[in-house]
């Protein structure tokens, strides 16, 4: 996740209100920016740098530029470190074309070995390289707009673009696949933005993109096309434009969080978008098949994180044994002196973390470390701390989150850590060819799966929460196997967000201690996962007791569910019985459930009491 803006006039200065707008667009990112502008005498300047926009703009003088095209970038790193030669905008070899890009390229080792054969790459970016296809294709004899296409075409993965070209000093080139881009038209110019809060102080008329346009904005002119059959394109008529433009009255406040009234709840719906840079950045990144390898060949992997990252690990040690017949040991991080005494050079540590900088993770990573014990980290957060001590690193690309809770990032890991499992499944020759083969389309799929699952969770999780107002008692959510790990992470939401006491333990604990708690109307949700159909007896259990019982399982999951006033079922997608989804599939009922209890009672879910979104003391 990135910001992106461009403007072209007719006359006056574009670069203040591209500064204006990426100052609306930090919360996508901001460890690194850089505007490119076309100057009155047509020349083509670039400045961009390492830092959020405060601290480039000082130190670059941005506010020194002026021109009538221009666009800008704030970043959120996905290939490459925060440095100031990764910091977008991108150049071609000719300094002709100026691009910025917020998407991940999936093809990008590809791409990037047949261009740096030819062309002087500057960056580790996969951006960079959009820009020297572009170049090919000018060398070529062809227009921008060709040359784009012929881009576009060899392009797998992610992408919004906004692109200037020297030569063509009104024009700003667009492009979108699966990353948000929006048109923008106003008296004497035009825009482009990657949300709506960035042109809000411009215009409030609007067209949004649909996957696949692709085109160009002039001050007075905004042209897009499609692709037809067989690589050809056609631009869509002026008047079908006409009625694509729709009028947006937001409040600035309303408008920073894309329309939602909190970051959570949107960062809840971005999770589709999350799960597809996730599965796009990941599925052809070499260090996804180094990692695996070592893996494949270690004795002990030792798997550390705290709170949601914690649970996202209890997920892959449960598919590690499941699929490749290995065993990770889960532990939270703070309790690292645990297995301190045992650590030993042959170790593999997996370190969990959304920021790359919680405290309790570092010092158990530091630990093992100094031990002997190899660390692999799997991080939001290109250059995190734990990101430069780590021998290798993942990330999952799932954009800054801001709400304290973590939502998009936690299914993001686990999409990131199932695919890690399946490559070492292959790699072990446990899953063969046509399985892995399938497990990674599913996988690839899980963005819709999500998307689906938000659906139709949304009522649901409003209806129960209204349910909830006045219940000021403790609840458990319970599950055997997988479902006992999602719960946990269920459980945790609800505490944090909701202040109520929540409880996840493995279903058939229950007759150990927990159910002496249980009187009537206690509430009992239960996560029915595929691998336990036998969570129905301690659903009947709970029921007799008089609690209020909900199930929760797949659709397309045959449960033997007796009829009782005390138990209700609510069925989500069907997901063919494969397990890899589930995870995808319970959780959005959970962090809407928090949240729509959090919100009727006033509470606030983005900064929950007592807590901070990035833990770095002991
Ligand atoms: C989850 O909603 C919490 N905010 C918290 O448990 C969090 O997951 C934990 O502090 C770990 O953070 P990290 O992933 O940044 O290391």
């Amino acid at each position: 996740m990135c910001g992106i803006i461009g403007l072209t006039k007719k006359t006056g200065d574009s670069v203040k209100d591209v500064l204006k707008g990426l100052a609306m667009l930090e919360y996508r990112g901001y460890d690194s920016v850089g505007i490119a502008v076309i100057t009155d005498n047509r020349r083509l300047v670039v400045r961009k740098g390492a830092g959020d926009l405060a601290n480039v703009r000082k130190r670059l003088g941005l506010d020194e530029l002026r021109g009538r095209t221009a666009i800008g970038h704030t970043r959120w790193a996905t290939h490459g470190p925060p440095t100031d030669s990764n910091a977008h905008p991108h150049t071609d070899c000719r300094d002709e074309i100026a691009l910025v890009h917020n998407g991940v390229i999936r093809n990008y080792a590809s791409l990037r070995d047949y261009l740096e054969k030819e062309h002087r790459l500057l960056s580790e970016t996969d951006t960079e390289l959009i820009a020297h296809i572009i170049e090919d294709g000018l060398r070529h004899g062809k227009s921008l707009l060709e040359s784009m296409v012929e881009a576009l075409k060899k392009l797998e993965g992610s992408y919004a673009l906004a692109i200037l070209y020297k030569n063509e000093p009104k024009r700003i080139y667009f492009a979108k696949m699966k990353s948000p881009l929006i048109l923008g038209m106003f008296d004497g110019g035009s825009a482009i933005a990657s949300d709506i809060p960035a042109l809000l102080d411009i215009t409030r008329k609007f067209i949004m993109l649909n996957d696949g346009e692709f085109g160009y904005i002039e001050p007075d002119e905004v042209s897009i096309y499609r692709f037809g059959s067989e690589g050809s394109f056609y631009k869509i008529d002026a008047e079908a434009l006409k009625n694509r433009i729709k009028l947006i009255e937001w409040s600035p406040e309303l408008a920073s969080k894309g329309g939602y009234p909190h970051f959570m709840i949107k960062e809840i719906y971005e999770q589709p978008q999350a799960l597809s840079d996730t599965y796009n950045g990941l599925a052809e990144d070499p260090s996804l098949k180094k990692v695996a390898e070592v893996f494949t060949s270690s004795k002990r992997i030792i798997v550390v994180g705290a709170g949601t990252s914690y649970h996202a690990g209890l997920i892959f040690t449960y598919f590690m044994s499941k699929l490749t017949k290995k065993m990770a040991i889960p532990l939270i991080s703070s309790e690292f002196k645990v297995l301190e005494s045992a650590i030993n050079d042959g170790d593999i540590v997996l370190a969990i973390s959304q920021s790359g900088e919680t405290f309790d993770t570092l010092e158990a990573v530091r630990t093992f470390k100094r031990k002997g014990a190899k660390i692999i980290t799997l991080t939001n957060v290109v250059g995190s701390a734990l990101d430069r001590e780590s021998d290798m690193t993942l990330y999952i690309r799932a954009g800054p989150e801001i709400g304290v809770a973590a939502t998009k990032t936690y299914t993001s890991q686990v999409l990131a850590l199932e695919l890690l499992v399946i490559e070492v499944g292959r790699g072990l020759g446990l899953l063969s060819k046509e399985n892995y083969k399938r497990l990674s389309e599913i996988l690839s799929r899980a963005d819709s799966y999500i998307q689906e699952s938000i659906e139709i969770s949304d009522p649901l999780a409003k209806y129960i929460a209204k349910l909830m107002n006045n219940y000021k008692g403790s609840l458990y959510v319970l599950g055997r196997g997988l479902g006992h790990y999602i719960a946990k992470e269920a459980a945790l939401k609800i505490k944090e967000i909701s202040y109520l006491h929540a409880e996840a333990y493995p279903a058939g604990e229950s007759k150990h201690g927990p159910i002496a708690l249980v009187e009537k109307d206690f509430p009992v949700f239960i996560i029915a996962t595929n691998d336990s159909p036998e969570i129905v007896g301690n659903a009947i259990e709970m029921a007799a007791r008089e609690a209020n019982v909900w199930i929760l399982k797949p659709s397309d999951t045959e449960l033997d569910i007796p009829d009782n006033e005390r138990i209700r079922t609510i069925d989500l997608n069907s997901i063919n019985k494969n397990d890899v989804l589930e995870p995808f599939i319970f959780i959005p009922f959970f962090q809407l459930l928090s949240y729509y209890i959090s919100v009727a009672k006033g509470y606030n879910p983005d900064k929950p009491r007592n807590l901070a979104k990035t833990v770095t003391v002991e």
